[in-house]
């Protein structure tokens, strides 16, 4: 019987949640997957999953039939694409709830609208726990598609406070577009986060069940998050096995899967300076450089004073982190402001802080002043300039630069901490040295410059030289 109201392809962990989300929420959900034993769990959960793509088109009740991929970015996509495009029909509506490209979604919507096939590209944020009991979900699609999957949507979606964490971004690549700015930011913070252990343990001379108590008590302020939570979960468990504290067991290697490298190109592509989002990325692929590490591990080491009066304090750690955090999630705006104006997508910044407050990892309380500042106008500063976020970064910056001091006094590898304060300064800064690469680009090139006080393009007088 074609009665079903939307087809999930794929059934691994992300898909076979989102399938009971929506089911639990009374949409009745076809679901294929080509791994048999995908399928067997997938009905050991009492879902209906069947045995063909060809069946899963078939279940799916008409005008327009609607169907939710969750599998891996990248050729998965387009080889499903490939296969569900001959069993679809015009005016169908298919989506892609994974970490996609925002350019493979616009070529895929382009591809598809050619069979009159509606592309929605969704970013669907929260992990697992997320999938099942409520993401996330930034969407992107053309209005109409949109229009006739938000009851879907809206419905699994996250809840905060009564409001739906599901909002249009626009159509073509938006919605995945703001959903990689959101793991860019994730990098950033999950970096200022382990700096932060770092400090703790390398200059505070804390061990990990100590440090636990200091982000739990943090998490209980103005640093409240997902992630702070977890972080004070992670380094207060112990390793069965060994008995020793789990994070000293992890090796020491980041792993990622791109979305973060492809914020950090999309901010050199925009001209864009959002340093911190790229430092995470660069600190992952040093953690990864173990020949290099294991080659130079101990050589000029700094010995450490634990405790001393030259290590700053733990309150200046926090408040440290809470400006690094801001600045983190300033970056990100100023990136997506930017992309807005150069895509035309319609995405309002306070509805992207909103959508973050509940589902997503970055979900924190530090959304709501971010809110509150893009309801005031975003100047070209952006968080930095306007209020509230602005006097939350003024009156954070004493204690991020004692940290970045001490830590740096005691060899701790910050580059997400320092990235912050020298973006921080560099708009603080009157001169940031640019008039001197202007001379020096002139001086070699003759590429000429601008002069403060005379309009037009002028060169270094070179009589003499
Ligand atoms: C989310 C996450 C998720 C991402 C993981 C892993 O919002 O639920 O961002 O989409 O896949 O965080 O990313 P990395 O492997 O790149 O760290």
């Amino acid at each position: 019987m074609s009665s079903a109201d939307i087809g999930i392809l794929g059934l691994g962990v992300m898909g076979h949640n989102l399938a009971l989300n929506l089911a639990g929420h009374g949409f009745s959900v076809v679901a294929f997957d080509p791994d048999e034993h995908a399928r067997e769990r997938a009905r050991g959960d009492g879902l209906n999953a069947v045995a063909s793509m060809a069946g899963l088109a078939g279940a799916l009740r008409t005008g327009p039939r609607t169907v939710l991929l969750s599998v891996p970015a990248g050729e998965a996509v387009d080889a499903a694409l490939g296969e569900l495009s001959e069993l679809l029909e015009a005016g169908d509506i298919v989506i892609d709830s994974g970490n996609s490209h925002f350019r493979d979604t616009e070529r895929r919507t382009r591809d598809l609208a050619r069979k009159d096939i509606r592309f929605a590209g969704i970013g669907v944020s929260g992990g697992a726990h997320g999938a099942l009991h409520g993401p996330s979900i930034m969407a992107g699609a053309e209005a109409s598609a949109f229009d006739h999957i938000a009851p879907m949507l809206n419905a699994i979606a996250a809840d905060f406070k009564g409001e739906p964490c599901c909002a249009w971004m626009g159509p073509g690549g938006a919605g995945h577009y703001v959903k990689m700015v959101h793991n860019g930011i994730e990098y950033a913070i999950m970096q200022l986060i382990a700096e932060t252990w770092l400090v703790l343990r390398d200059v505070h001379g804390l061990d990990p069940k100590a440090a636990a108590r200091v982000f739990a008590d943090w998490n209980k302020g103005h640093l409240a998050s997902y992630l702070v939570e977890i972080t004070a979960e992670v380094l207060a468990m112990t390793d069965r096995a060994s008995d020793r504290p789990v994070v000293e067991i992890i090796a020491d290697v980041a792993g990622h899967k791109g979305t973060g490298r492809w914020t950090s190109m999309a901010t050199i592509e925009a001209g864009v300076a959002a340093p911190t989002i790229i430092a995470a990325v660069n600190a992952r692929a040093l953690s990864s450089a173990t020949q290099a590490r294991l080659a130079m591990n101990g050589s000029d080491r700094i010995v450490a004073a634990h405790g001393g009066g030259s290590g700053g304090d733990i309150d200046d750690l926090g408040k440290a982190l809470l400006c690094a955090q801001v600045c983190a999630y300033a970056q990100g705006f100023m990136l997506l402001d930017s992309a807005r104006r150069d895509h035309g997508w319609p995405f309002e910044l306070e509805r992207v802080a909103a959508i973050w407050r509940a589902g997503c990892i970055i979900r924190a309380w530090l959304l709501e002043p971010v809110m509150a500042t893009a309801r005031n106008g975003l100047g070209p500063a952006g968080l930095l300039a306007t209020e509230p976020t602005r006097s939350m970064i003024a009156e954070a910056l004493p204690g991020l630069r004692a940290t970045v001091l001490a830590g740096i006094a005691h060899g701790v590898p910050m580059p997400a901490f320092t990235s912050v304060m020298s973006w921080v300064d560099g708009f603080r800064s009157a001169n940031v040295g640019a008039s001197l690469i202007q001379a020096q680009r002139d001086r070699f090139g003759s590429h000429g410059f601008e002069r403060i006080d005379r309009p037009g393009q002028h060169h270094l007088d070179l009589k003499g030289c």
